[in-house]
């Protein structure tokens, strides 16, 4: 298929880009460079540099495409509650520009990055789809609002649509990782402490109610992430659209996160005991067991240290690459 990825220079659109490639798909690459790195589109795709509002709707037009694979967006939960309008703007208004571009072109295959945020503080867990989707935070009420909008465009003019609820994606995949220019994730800034970027780890909170005080997350393998978009193409519907939840379905704390990052480097990691970050809930483990029975899709690398040691690898590359640039 000739695919149109939008934020395909950052961390997770550029390793779907990549898996996209490597199963022989053609893939045209649009991102601002707002948060993505130029260095983060895979060789092989093509990439325009721009606006999505602006150039996904002239390549839509002036072009043929198979379908889009739908990742930029803006993405931290704390801007959100500060900026909301810049979450309303970037993330909805753009989205409807982009199905209406879509609509008029005739092009009805749509992935779009979804959140487990959609669910806010979850009744259950692990969570289904059929959770309530509450959120706590723009954030997770904008990307909620473009699941809603894309349900109706799938009724009504017939899109082939998936959204892909992710939990915690961590991990690297050919080269590729999380290299953000505001780093507010568990995994690569504990990472950052034990390659002695930063002197300790914040700990959010050490009164959770969980087995040792610190919040549980379900952390996905981001090449087990990128596979489900594959499948998720590959089987879509035309006037359906279909949400899956996907997780490894196991919950670590922040503290086996740090104890699995000590264990990988090999490295003291000096840690912080921190009050709790706004809006974040105790517990979010996945149940993916829908993705499991309708995509056909199996997580195959659910090792904690694993996925560890893989973020580990590419941020000693990027060490490296940043060393060898100096000299
Ligand atoms: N944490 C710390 N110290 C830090 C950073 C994070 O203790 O320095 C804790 C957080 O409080 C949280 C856990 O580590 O309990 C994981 O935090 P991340 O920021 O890595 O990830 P979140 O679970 O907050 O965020 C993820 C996605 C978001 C999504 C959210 C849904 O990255 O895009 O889940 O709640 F919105």
């Amino acid at each position: 298929m000739r695919l149109l990825v939008t934020g395909g220079a950052g961390y997770v659109g550029g390793v779907c880009a990549k898996v996209l490639l490597e199963s022989g798909h053609e893939v045209v690459v649009v991102d601002d460079l707002s948060t993505g790195n130029a260095d983060g589109v895979p060789l092989g795709a093509r990439f325009v540099e721009g606006d999505i509002a602006e150039v996904a709707p002239r390549l839509l037009a002036a072009e043929t495409f198979d379908g889009v694979l739908h990742f930029a967006a803006m993405s931290l939960v704390g801007e959100s509650v500060e900026q909301p309008e810049k979450y309303w703007h970037g993330n909805v208004v753009k989205t409807l520009t982009l199905l209406e571009a879509m609509r008029a072109a005739g092009v009805g295959r749509l992935v779009f990055s979804s959140t487990a945020a959609v669910y806010g503080e979850p009744q259950r867990v692990p969570i289904t789809e059929e959770e309530p989707t509450r959120p706590t935070n723009p954030y997770g009420a904008s990307k909620l609002a473009i699941d809603h909008a894309i349900t109706s465009y799938a009724v009504a003019h017939g899109l082939a649509a998936t959204s892909l609820r992710y939990f915690n994606v961590a991990g690297a995949y050919a080269g590729l990782g999380e290299n953000r220019v505001v780093e507010t994730h568990l995994i690569p800034l504990v990472l950052q402490v034990a390659a002695g970027y930063r002197k300790s780890i914040s700990i959010f909170g050490t009164d959770w109610p969980t087995a040792d005080g610190t919040a549980v997350r379900d952390y996905i393998h981001i090449r087990d992430l990128a596979l489900a978009h594959l499948l998720a193409l590959n089987t879509a519907e035309a006037g359906t659209h279909r949400l899956f939840n996907l997780g490894s379905g196991a919950g670590f704390s922040v503290r086996e996160v740090i104890s699995a990052c000590r264990r990988v480097t090999g490295l003291p990691i000096p840690t912080v005991e921190a009050p709790r970050r706004p809006g974040d809930p105790a517990t979010l483990i996945a149940s993916s067991a829908r993705a499991v029975a309708e995509l056909g899709w199996q997580p195959e690398h659910t090792d904690l240290d694993e996925i560890v040691a893989d973020a580990w690898e590419y941020l000693r590359g990027l060490g490296s690459r940043a060393h060898a640039a100096q000299q």
